[in-house]
């Protein structure tokens, strides 16, 4: 269907969030004739400049981000004509006139666009951008304004708790979309698809047949530049709280009846309201902080997160965390769920793996099954997006021996073409005015809830041992114990 005229107003428009993947996902979807024929984007900052200098900048941009790669110059001038620029800086209390202006001009004519605020300004402006909008009426039409706001969201679980009620003063929680981004990626959507539209794994997806989950996030990159933000966020909040647990719902979440937006994301609350909360006193065994020291890729030596820039020499800021969830429920309960993220890991690797149990009773004679390895499931995220089954099977010979092999489906070989980005789902979503890919207020609150133990006892006993890995590692050895503990350990990932 077509989609409504739409006016996007990208507040902290000269930011990195806008010109490496808002405006490049917004061009993409343009290629695709994906957008509303009537659509525009405003982008507004602190910074003076005109519309042909911002244009040019978001240009930039598009051509090394885009999908596609570098732009051509007649789509890309016909794409930013739609583009405008205002400077104003909303932390003050009278601005907003340009904003009202420039609304005001596109209402004119026929009908009137709907509008979407993306909040792209860290934390500490939200209160400022979100008081504007409210001050001033701009966002007011329920049905038809939307306003989209970025994580962090909160620092913890109270500051989360007053960001929603300040939030839901202001708008109705149907205007307001939280981004996770993960939750655009096409691979976490198929997880729902691989999960409900099929009869194969549905029946086994449960505890008498899994034995554990081992959710994996691992980067190759270090902090970059924002070692700012990153001192005061490290690993838990900035990838556990959000985007690992959002994995572990889809992944653990009852049947939905519906596709509809509030059915998904209540049966993903009650997976995160069922797991088992971490008692302050078991948080040494069932979590595990790092943080990367200098090390190696291939030739390439890299510097420790403490000589990162506006890193502190002395940090205690983790760059990665393992906990290990039990989700207490019917479905559940005994099957132990490991997760792990961090930076400068050995390889940028997204996947979930599902470890089934042993078969029941093996008849092989003993030197037969040596090369016995559980079945495994894995849903690769990313970079080789797709899902392996990994099974035992004879290997050839005239010996009776078990090998492991691999059942593929690789993306890029069933489909042609590269599928959208994150941004470009979401930001569709946003327009066409489908929440179901965001986080609803009491979601937030809930993932908070099981960080928060950890996050308190971490804060109140820095740790001593920092760094604890190398860059291009696989992370502290703590991790590896985490787990073992319970006669398991991490998978390496699936080659293929
Ligand atoms: C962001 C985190 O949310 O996700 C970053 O703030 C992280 O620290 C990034 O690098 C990872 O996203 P992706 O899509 O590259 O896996």
């Amino acid at each position: 269907a077509q989609l409504e005229p739409t006016v996007l107003v990208i507040f902290g428009a000269g930011g990195d969030l806008a010109w490496r993947k808002l405006v490049p996902a917004l061009y993409d979807l343009y290629l695709d004739h994906r957008l509303p024929e009537r659509f525009t984007i405003v982008g507004i900052a602190r910074r003076q400049q005109d519309d042909e200098t911002f244009r040019s900048h978001l240009r930039q941009g598009v051509d090394s981000f885009s999908r596609r790669g570098k732009s051509a110059d007649e789509p890309w001038r016909e794409f930013a004509d739609r583009i405008s620029y205002l400077a104003e800086d909303f932390t003050q209390p009278d601005a907003g006139a340009l904003l009202g202006r420039r609304l005001q001009e596109l209402d004119e004519g026929t009908e009137r666009p709907n509008r979407i605020f993306y909040l792209a300004i860290p934390p500490g402006l939200l209160e400022a951008a979100a008081g504007m909008l409210q001050r001033l009426g701009l966002c007011r039409d329920c049905q038809r304004d939307r306003i989209v706001v970025e994580k962090p969201f909160g620092r913890d679980l109270d500051s989360a708790r007053a960001l929603n009620r300040l939030l839901g003063e202001m708008f109705v929680e149907s205007q307001i979309y939280r981004i996770d981004h993960y939750l655009g990626k096409e691979t976490v959507q198929n997880i729902l698809a691989f999960r409900f539209a099929n009869s194969l794994f549905e029946p086994i997806w449960n505890r008498r047949y899994i034995d554990h989950v081992q959710i994996t996030v691992a980067e190759k990159v270090g902090v970059e530049e924002r070692g700012g933000y990153y001192e005061r966020a490290g690993a838990l909040r900035d990838m556990v709280q959000n985007h690992l647990l959002q994995i572990l719902c889809l992944v653990a979440m009852e049947p939905p009846v519906s596709f509809d937006a509030d059915e998904v994301r209540n049966k993903k609350v009650d997976v995160l309201r069922a797991i088992r909360p971490i008692r302050p006193e078991e948080v040494h065994q069932l979590a595990v902080r790092g943080q990367y020291g200098a090390g190696q890729y291939g030739a390439g030596a890299v510097p420790g997160y403490r000589n990162e820039p506006a890193v502190a020499g002395e940090s205690v800021t983790e760059t990665f965390a393992a906990l290990k969830l039990n989700i207490g429920n019917w479905r559940w309960q005994g099957v132990p769920f490991y997760l792990r993220t961090g930076k400068r890991l050995s390889a940028k690797v997204s996947e979930v793996s599902i470890v089934f149990r042993p078969a029941p009773h093996q008849p092989f004679p003993a030197a037969a099954a040596e090369g016995w390895q559980p079945n495994r499931l894995v849903i690769r995220i990313q970079p080789e997006e797709g899902i392996v089954t990994r099974i035992q099977v004879k290997q050839p010979g005239t010996r009776f021996l078990l090998g492991a092999a691999d059942m593929q489906f690789r993306y890029r070989e069933a489909f042609r073409g590269t599928p959208p980005e994150a941004y470009e789902t979401l930001l569709l979503d946003v327009m066409r005015g489908d929440a179901t890919l965001f986080m609803r207020a009491d979601q937030v609150e809930c993932a908070w809830s099981v960080v928060s133990p950890v996050l308190e006892v971490w804060e109140t006993v820095p740790p001593t041992d920092f760094p604890d890995y190398r860059a291009g590692s696989w992370g502290p050895e703590a991790a590896d114990l985490l787990i073992a503990k319970e006669g398991h350990s991490w998978l390496q990932p699936v080659v293929t």
